[in-house]
């Protein structure tokens, strides 16, 4: 049996249909997608070094994977901005709601207008967010899928305080965790909630008091702790659909637990988007969320 069949919340008819309840995935198509600039470490010494076509093909490959789940939406991309293909950093949404991003670094601040543009012309209402507070949407802000909270990262593009904000506006619950480690400078990329409360993690990008509140929350038998080398491949960096879970790649191993916890891995390798420091998740952006 799969994992979504197992915990699948019990939902009120009228949320019963289709057309409500269908996933809809926001992407970017990669038209000017590079490394141009260095805001995190794997970007260093990558720029001008991706493959255009190389690049296209797997972002294709990744939206048709995508698309056998759920709808894809897609955001026109903007000339001069090579890191909007990564629209888990356009917002955050959870329900009818959306807190567009407020970029930390100056370069991807140009997507926000557009970001914007496209939540209110999807009837999202905008919430509004302190000017000068940094957040990365969905980048650091993940919805867990047992408990009815969301984790928020912070410490590294998100503010300190950023968690705090986020709760005033979604009236849920918000956890803020602190990112320790650089290389995982955003939460989605060492942290991946699942399907039945299970979470995908690796503990060392978080210091001692966060650590500690993932294992208060979540129990030890729905953790699934992953070693570093699973951690530099993006293995987090999931998307979970129906089921099934794309990722830029996972050890044997890591794949195996996975599979036993009720998850089968789908492996859409996404080396030129490593490049920029993103993978499966940061391409994606759920615009379902309940
Ligand atoms: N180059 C982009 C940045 O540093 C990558 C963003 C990846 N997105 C994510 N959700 N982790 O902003």
């Amino acid at each position: 049996m799969k994992a979504h069949h197992m915990f699948e919340p019990a939902r009120s008819p009228r949320q019963n249909t289709c057309e409500e309840t269908r996933q809809r995935i926001l992407m970017c198509a990669p038209d000017d997608f590079d490394v141009r600039y260095v805001i995190n470490p794997w970007m260093e010494h990558q720029i001008g070094r991706t493959a255009p076509s190389l690049a296209r093909e797997q972002w294709r490959n990744l939206c048709a994977i995508v698309s056998q789940s759920a709808k894809v939406e897609l955001v026109t991309p903007a000339a001069g901005l090579p890191d909007m293909v990564f629209t888990a950093n356009a917002g955050f949404v959870l329900g009818n709601i959306a807190v567009v991003s407020r970029f930390r670094a100056e370069e991807r601040r140009p997507e926000e207008p557009l970001f914007r543009a496209f939540f209110e012309a999807r009837g999202f209402h905008v919430a509004s967010w302190p000017q000068d507070l940094p957040f990365e949407g969905a980048g650091d802000a993940l919805i867990d899928r047992g408990a009815d909270i969301v984790w928020c990262g912070y410490g590294m593009r998100s503010a300190e305080s950023a968690p705090a904000a986020l709760e005033q506006i979604v009236s849920r619950r918000v956890i803020g965790l602190r990112l320790v480690d650089p290389r995982f400078y955003h939460l989605d990329t060492c942290f991946c909630p699942l399907a039945g409360g299970y979470l995908l993690y690796y503990p060392p990008a978080f210091d001692a008091a966060s650590r500690e509140a993932i294992e208060t929350i979540t129990p030890p038998e729905k953790r699934i702790a992953i070693d570093e080398a699973d951690a530099m491949r993006f293995s987090c960096n999931a998307v979970g659909l129906d089921g099934s879970l794309a990722m830029n790649d996972a050890s044997p191993q890591l794949q195996k637990r996975l599979r036993a916890a009720g998850f089968a891995p789908v492996i859409a390798p996404l080396s030129e988007f490593m490049k920029a420091g993103g993978a499966a998740k940061c391409l994606t952006l759920k615009l379902v969320e309940r």
